[in-house]
């Protein structure tokens, strides 16, 4: 027995140092080892023998085990050491490359025009306009009719205005004057607001005009507002807008909802008042339009214009935007390539 014990141990220790890699180590291990292993099957077979014999098979079997049992373990560490070195030869890296950087996002040119815009008005006292005042999806009532719109005027006309399949006068706002409305019919004077939001018009899209753009409307009104407030209040935000001392100029114009209406125009910003393609040769851009609240407006809403009175303007984002960047197409604002995002 014992003899068979010791010529095991040479044959499993000879077998583990002929190894060839982890896998191969593995197998020896079940073999001698494993709960069905040669040791297992003697020990097994210890209680069969004499007294005397017991505590010295049963020592010799615990020590080959023991034996066999460190030497795969060496064999194992250094096994795991080559594969590590290996390894380590072959996935060189190039610690000089670059890393892979996520990049930042940044807001749309329009998003940060529009904070812009109403960041200049909210230093002179504008409140923004409460969303549920301010709706995409509008009635002809608010659209044009409270607005003193006359009930043929051609911005009526399907040509010109989106009406949805809703209700005949449910309709796509095509102007963020809606808004002065709804603020006006809910809150009392003395007003300052200012709301900016998405219009719609069916218009044929050039690089110029849009089925959809961006306003900021907003109005005052309060007793005794007259338009010199209006002047100053736009004069300075096409002074602040523009960052520099830019003449303007108040041309009339009609709305029916103002009276006096004006368009603001500003010198050119690419001729200077030259004259160049940009502002067809005049030397000015239109940036507004604006005026004083037409005394019917307000008695839609019920305010007296006995005792108040208020200006209302309305701008476009993209073309602010377009004058500030000198962009040259409207529709780049909205094809969302990451060539033309990435400049702002
Ligand atoms: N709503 C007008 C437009 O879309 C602009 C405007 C607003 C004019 C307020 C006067 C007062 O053209």
């Amino acid at each position: 027995m014992k003899d068979k014990l010791q010529k095991l141990q040479q044959v499993a220790l000879s077998e583990i140092e002929k190894t060839q890699g982890l896998e191969e180590l593995e197998q020896i291990k079940i073999k001698y080892l494993g709960r069905k292993g040669e040791l297992n099957t003697t020990k097994k077979s210890i209680k069969d023998l004499s007294n005397e014999e017991k505590p010295v098979i049963g020592g010799l079997v615990n020590k080959i085990s023991n034996t066999i049992e460190s030497k795969i373990e060496e064999k194992h560490n250094i096994f795991y050491k080559e594969s590590i070195a290996k390894k380590l030869e072959k996935e060189t890296i190039d610690i000089t490359l670059p890393g892979v950087t996520s990049s930042r996002g940044k807001l749309h040119p329009l998003t940060s025009t529009i904070n812009e815009i109403t960041g200049i008005f909210a230093k002179m006292g504008f409140s923004l306009v409460e969303s549920k005042n301010s709706p995409e999806v509008e009635t002809e009532y608010y659209n044009f009719d409270a607005l003193n719109f006359p009930p043929d005027h051609p911005a009526k006309d399907m040509q010109d205005t989106f009406y949805t399949k809703i209700a005949p006068f449910v309709l796509l706002r095509s102007q963020t004057s809606n808004s002065q409305i709804r603020e006006m019919e809910q809150k009392l004077p003395p007003l300052r607001v200012i709301s900016p939001g998405r219009v719609y018009r069916a218009e044929s899209v050039s690089s110029r005009k849009n089925n959809l753009f961006h306003q900021v409307e907003g109005f005052m009104v309060d007793k005794d507002v007259t338009f010199s407030d209006l002047k100053g209040v736009l004069n300075e935000f096409t002074r602040e807008f523009f960052a520099q001392q830019r003449p303007t100029r108040f041309r009339t114009s009609y709305f029916p909802f103002t009276e006096p209406s004006v368009e603001i125009d500003v010198q050119c910003i690419i001729c200077c008042g030259k004259g160049c393609r940009t502002c067809s040769g005049s030397g000015w851009l239109e940036i507004l339009g604006a005026g004083m609240i037409d005394p019917n407006v307000l008695k839609n809403v019920n305010i007296d214009p006995e005792q108040y009175s208020g200006f209302a303007f309305g701008m476009g984002v993209e073309r602010l935007a377009m004058l500030k960047f000198a962009i040259n197409d409207i529709r780049l604002f909205f094809n969302n390539d990451l060539r033309f995002l990435k400049q702002f």
